[in-house]
């Protein structure tokens, strides 16, 4: 059958991982996840992570998972001796940025030493096929906007902004040093949203750092009201704008970028950004939440966050033309479909197993 590999996704059980390997599944891609649970639920007494086991009920197919910690090089090894891989992707990170300000090194060794021994382990192996998931923080404070793939990387606001420039920047080196190399740097912008089932979705732990599912948390009462982060910013309702983009598109990107990677035999370093290419403020998402959920968010206008930026979106046009890629889905779709998961899943994970 077409597309019938192993691709070894790390970082599986995690909210993008997730929706990353439902959309392999439905494509026909054999996968194996690796994952140390450390942002992820499952239950003591299930095999594998409760994602993992609904995006097999969703799939109607089945997902080989092996809990591996990506900082001990061995327990990689033992995973690539145990199955034939073509493809890496690349998701097992830290990503809080809060976090990252507080324990720098825990972010440097995870998301920079757990790539380096992934890769040597890849190399050794002879599997020399990444897609690597990066982030628009690389691009720093924007110069200019949309941000284009060739603009200035590493005026980063943060250790864990500089992590995934590092990362880029070993990664360039790898390509430059063995023509072998195949890696696409995917640089997301504001993932958002969950799949349309409500059956999974983003489950963060604890009080959450980003804007939508905090939303959504204040709509279902978890929250008593948002806390806008500055309205003096140079947008035209003052509020941060951001690229927001629905996770079943950025999902697809990447099963578009595998396709791409294979199909023309792409070597090197190639980085794309995954965005809409349209900018939205906070207050316009709060009124699209309203709407989506036909619940009132009560907010209040505080401070500017530290390091936060006025405006992103991307210029997702390479990805269009090199990838065949384009986001389908609106803002409407982005509120509806974490709303949907939201009001399902209160507790998220831990709310029970699917029906
Ligand atoms: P997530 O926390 O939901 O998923 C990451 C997964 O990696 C988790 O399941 C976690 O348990 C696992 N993990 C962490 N450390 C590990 C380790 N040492 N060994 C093995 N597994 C480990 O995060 P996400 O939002 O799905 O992000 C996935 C990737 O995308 C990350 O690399 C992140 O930096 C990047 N990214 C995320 C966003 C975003 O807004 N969510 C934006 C840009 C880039
Ligand atoms: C954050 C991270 C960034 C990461 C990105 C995607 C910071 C400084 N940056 O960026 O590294 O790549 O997430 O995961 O954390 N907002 C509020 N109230 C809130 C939360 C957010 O007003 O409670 C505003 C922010 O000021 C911003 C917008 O909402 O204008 C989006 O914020 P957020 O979802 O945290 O994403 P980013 O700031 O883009």
């Amino acid at each position: 059958m077409a597309n019938q590999c192993n691709i070894l996704v790390t970082g599986g059980a995690g909210y993008i991982g997730s929706h990353t390997v439902l959309e392999l599944l439905n494509n026909n891609f054999t996968v194996v996840v690796i994952d140390n649970l450390g942002n992820a639920y499952k239950d003591e007494k299930a095999e594998k992570p409760e994602c993992i086991i609904r995006v097999e009920k969703l799939a109607n197919k089945s997902v080989i998972f092996e809990e591996c910690d990506i900082t001990d090089e061995n327990s990689i090894e033992k995973i690539f001796e145990k199955y034939k891989f073509e493809c890496i992707i690349h998701f097992a990170a830290l990503k809080a940025v809060g976090e990252s300000c507080q324990k720098p090194l825990e972010y440097y060794k995870t998301n920079v030493g757990g790539t380096i021994n992934l890769l040597n382990v890849m190399k050794k192996n002879n599997v020399k096929k990444l897609i690597y998931s990066s982030s628009a923080t690389v691009y720093g404070v924007p110069e200019k906007l949309p941000l284009t793939e060739d603009m200035k990387t590493g005026n980063c606001t943060n250790p864990y902004g500089r992590t995934k420039y590092i990362v880029e920047e070993i990664l360039k080196d790898l390509c430059a040093s063995d023509p072998d190399w195949s890696v696409i740097s995917l640089r997301y912008f504001n993932p958002v949203g969950a799949h349309p089932s409500g059956e999974i979705g983003e489950d963060p732990n604890g009080i959450p750092n980003n804007l939508m599912p905090f939303i959504a948390q204040v709509a279902v009462g978890k929250r008593e009201m948002l806390h806008v982060y500055g309205n003096d910013y140079d947008t035209p309702d003052g509020t941060g704008v951001r690229d927001y983009i629905h996770i079943m598109d950025l999902a697809s990107g990447h099963v578009k970028a595998i396709i791409y990677q294979k199909t023309k035999n792409i070597k090197g370093f190639k980085a794309v950004n995954l965005g809409t290419g349209k900018g939205f403020s906070v207050l316009q998402m709060i009124k699209a939440f309203e709407l989506a959920s036909s619940k009132t968010i009560p907010y209040k206008i505080v401070e500017r966050r530290p390091g936060d930026i006025s405006s992103s979106y991307a210029d997702a046009s390479l990805a269009n033309k090199e990838l065949n890629w384009v986001s389908t889905k609106n803002i409407d779709d982005m509120c509806k479909d974490t709303w949907n998961w939201q009001k399902k899943y209160p507790q998220g994970f831990k709310s029970g197993s699917i029906q």
